[in-house]
This record gives C-alpha cells, structure tokens and sequence, in this order.
C-alpha cells in the first residue's frame, strides 16, 4: 500500500497547533457559541434559565458541564425549524435524517456552515491521504441524507475530482471504478462488501484496482473490517465519523500514517464523554457517550449534544486534537442477553475471524419462553459450502460467541449471497420479539 500520509506543511496551522492555542479558540468560541443558542432559540433559553446558569456563567472549559444536554427529542419536538437560530431565509441547505419512528430530525446549515462542512470534509480526505489532483468516487447517498453532498462539496473544497455515483446501482459503481481509476472512494463500510463481490462477480480483481485508500463511516465497523478490506482491495482503509445533528460526515477521521482513532476537528467541534447512566462526565480516556457542543455553528447550534454513541477520548497522535476510538456502537444497538451486553461490532469481529464465513451476517432477537435470544445468520463462502463445512463453522462462531461475548446463540449458515446486501447503512438486528418496541 502507498504511502500517503500528509507532509506538516500540507496541514492547516490549527491541526498541529499547541494544546493552549486550541483551548484558547475553543474558549471564545464556546462563549460565543452559549450566547448565540440562548439569544436566538426559545427552547435554550427556557432549559439555561429553568437550570440557573447563564452563558456568562461559561469561565472554562471546564463549565460546559454546567450546562444542560440536547437530545434528539429535542429536534423532533421542535419540527422542523423550530431549532435554528437564524431566520428561515439565512439558510442555505437543509438535511434530514428519517427516523425510524415518527418524524425525521431535520438540520439546516447557513452558507458559512456549509463552507466549515466543505473544509472539514477536504481536512478529513487529507487526513486520509487524498490530495487535489486525486479522483474520489463518492458512493454515500445523495438526497437527504448529509453523507452524499456532504462528502461531494469536501472533495471539491480539496481540489479533487468527484464522481457523484451516490449509493445502488452496483454493478455500474464497479465498471466505473474500473474504467475511470479513481484513486479514493467513500462509501459505507458495509456497502464496500457489497461492491468486493461484485468486483469478482465481473471477473476484476480487485487488488489490481486503482483505488489506494477507502473512507468508510456513517456506521460502526471494527478493524477486522478494516484487514478484510485492506488485504481485499490493497488499500488502506480509513474511518470518518460524523451525524447530522452536529454537521454530516467529517466531525473525526482517522488519519492514513497511524489508523490509531479518528481525530476530532476540534476547532469546531467541543467533546466529552459521559456516563451514559448518570449524566456524569467520565474519568480521562474511559468509555461513555460522546457529548459534542458546536463551536460555529450558526443555523443550528447544539449545545452538549447526547450521540449515544459509545467510545473514549484519547490525546492527540498525528494531530493535535484529541482522537476518539473506533466507534463501538450506539447505546440504542446494544441488545442486553440474560444479563449480558452485546454490540453487533463484537458479532462482526467473530464472524470475520472464522473461516469458511463470508463477512455478511444479520442478527435476529426473537423471543425463547420469557427469554430474549439471539440467532446469528451468516454464509458459507462458495468453497465451503457443503454440510459438514457449514456445521464445523457453525459449531466454531457458536463457540467463539459463547466463550468471548459469554452468550449462547444459534448460528445458522446459510448459501452463498443468502444474508440481505447493504447499499447504505446495514441492517445488523432484526427484532423479531412479539411486541418488540
Ligand atoms: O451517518 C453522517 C456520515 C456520513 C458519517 C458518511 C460518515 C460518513 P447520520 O445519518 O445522522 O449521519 O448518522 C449518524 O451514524 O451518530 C453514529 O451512530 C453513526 N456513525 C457515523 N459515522 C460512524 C463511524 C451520518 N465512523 C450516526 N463509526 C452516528 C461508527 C458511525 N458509527
């Protein structure tokens, strides 16, 4: 694989400024941030107020935990502008995501949050090793999901080529990437899987591609994905984290020379990590939920905005700005089994690591007497798809996942291309409990 990691004079002064430095803008900007949510949406000042505490109030860092959170909730209760902090007319796109209960989570960003988002998106890229001059397939869909124009507008802020393919259609995702020879391409880590087999459905090999490095977020996968993928494409595969509430893809990403955690773009972006139970922040570089506070952002300022999703903080590395691990999951994923808590991520990490397994699965809950349980469906590999292949691998993930989740599943194997292909996000759980919520 390439070398494609950034030279310091390629990076913007601010990633590889001093700790105080960062601190200081963050500080100002903090403030600036507090005053501009509670002067300009009702729903912020009414919680600062009913807390007691006033922007002012804001003399460290340190303070924002004196401040009260935002959930979703908060933006569905407040459909569809009722959020945004600057006149209708100030707003220059708007995205949403569709809930899967009631109605979606709308966003909206002023012209100058869309120049932040183009220039944090290009930041992320050449974290990752795209350079202007590069071509970037982009397969995030486009619409009104934020990965789409959100990775679209980064591409064209670095100075590179894009090629709007958007999610579907596979088989053309492949002859494109054959016939154009991009050298990066964005997409779902999930869906990346789905374009692999295709390659070799197209008789291409795949390591023989153009492509020298994969940005892959918008949904949890471990780093057994990331050597699948890595050894799949010969290229490097690197991580991009973000969600719509806060901006879109580019709040963190990894960068290419140290694949150690995704930076956050904290210039813009404030983090901390709570005990998802009590609300409590945690002790440095333990796990919780991440809690981020915008720091520019106009037409939509989220002040300790709860992600659910569950990680830790840790010190810069490449970067000055702090990292964030690789995503373990979101709090609303995990499934709790007699007692056990268990992530699809520790379901995908096991599925990769037993042979005879493609890297597809799904799991099912379904309900055993009074007791939740959980089924695991996988496929054989072509090679190894006759019975007494199947049941040694079915025996051995039952195996793995009793002895290192500590569960007891049932694993079934089905045929080759039998689990459901993803375009986007994956579906990883199928709740198939009577009365499931
Ligand atoms: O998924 C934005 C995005 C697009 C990120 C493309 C990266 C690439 P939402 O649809 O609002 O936005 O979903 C946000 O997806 O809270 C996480 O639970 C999950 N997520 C996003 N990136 C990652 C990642 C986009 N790298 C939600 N690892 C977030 C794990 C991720 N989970």
């Amino acid at each position: 694989m390439k070398d494609l990691g950034a030279r310091k004079e390629e990076l913007e002064p601010i990633e590889i400024a001093s700790r105080d430095e960062i601190s200081a803008l963050q500080l100002r900007r903090m403030k600036w941030s507090l005053q501009h949510a509670y002067d300009n949406v009702p729903m912020y000042k009414a919680r600062f107020d009913a807390k007691g505490v006033h922007p002012s109030d804001l003399k460290s860092l340190a303070d924002i935990a004196l401040f009260p959170f935002t959930v979703k909730s908060d933006l569905r209760d407040n459909y569809p502008f009722g959020m945004f902090a600057v006149p209708r007319a100030q707003i220059q796109r708007i995205h949403a995501s569709s809930g899967t209960t009631g109605k979606a989570t709308v966003v909206g960003y002023t012209k100058a949050d869309c120049e932040v988002f183009a220039d944090m998106v290009a930041r992320s890229l050449r974290a990752a090793g795209v350079r202007a001059g590069d071509m970037v397939h982009n397969a995030y869909g486009y619409g009104l999901f934020t990965g789409g124009l959100g990775a679209h507008h980064g591409i064209e802020r670095l100075g590179a080529t894009v090629v709007p393919m958007g999610g579907g259609q596979t088989p053309k995702q492949v002859q494109l990437i054959h016939d154009f020879e991009p050298q990066a391409i964005m997409v779902t880590p999930s869906y990346i899987l789905n374009i692999l087999e295709e390659f070799h459905k197209q008789g291409l090999d795949p390591r023989a591609c153009s492509l020298d490095v994969g940005i892959f977020g918008a949904e949890p996968w471990t780093n057994a994905m990331r050597d699948e993928v890595e050894q799949a494409f010969d290229m490097h595969a690197v991580d991009i984290y973000g969600l719509s509430e806060i901006m879109g893809p580019g709040v963190a990403n990894e960068c290419v020379e140290t694949k150690d955690g995704l930076h956050i773009w904290e210039d813009h972006f404030y983090p901390e990590v709570i005990n998802p139970e009590t609300g409590e922040p945690v002790a440095q570089g333990e796990r919780g939920e991440l809690v981020i506070t915008t720091l520019t952002k106009e037409a939509l300022p989220m002040i300790r905005y709860r992600t659910r999703d569950l990680t830790r903080l840790l010190p810069g590395t490449a970067r000055s700005m702090r990292r964030i691990e690789k995503i373990t999951g979101r709090s609303d994923d995990m499934m709790i089994l007699r007692g056990v808590n268990v992530f699809p991520t520790q379901v995908e990490e096991l599925v990769l690591m037993t042979g005879g397994l493609a890297p597809y699965f799904q799991i099912e809950l379904y309900r055993a007497g009074h007791m939740d349980a959980m089924r695991v469906h996988v496929e054989a590999i072509p090679r190894a798809a006759d019975e007494a292949s199947r049941a040694a691998a079915a025996r051995m993930l039952t195996k793995r996942i009793k002895d290192i989740i500590g569960v007891s599943t049932e694993v079934l194997v089905g045929d080759p291309e039998s689990v459901a292909r993803s375009q986007g996000k994956a579906v990883r759980v199928v709740d198939n409990r009577k009365g499931a919520q």
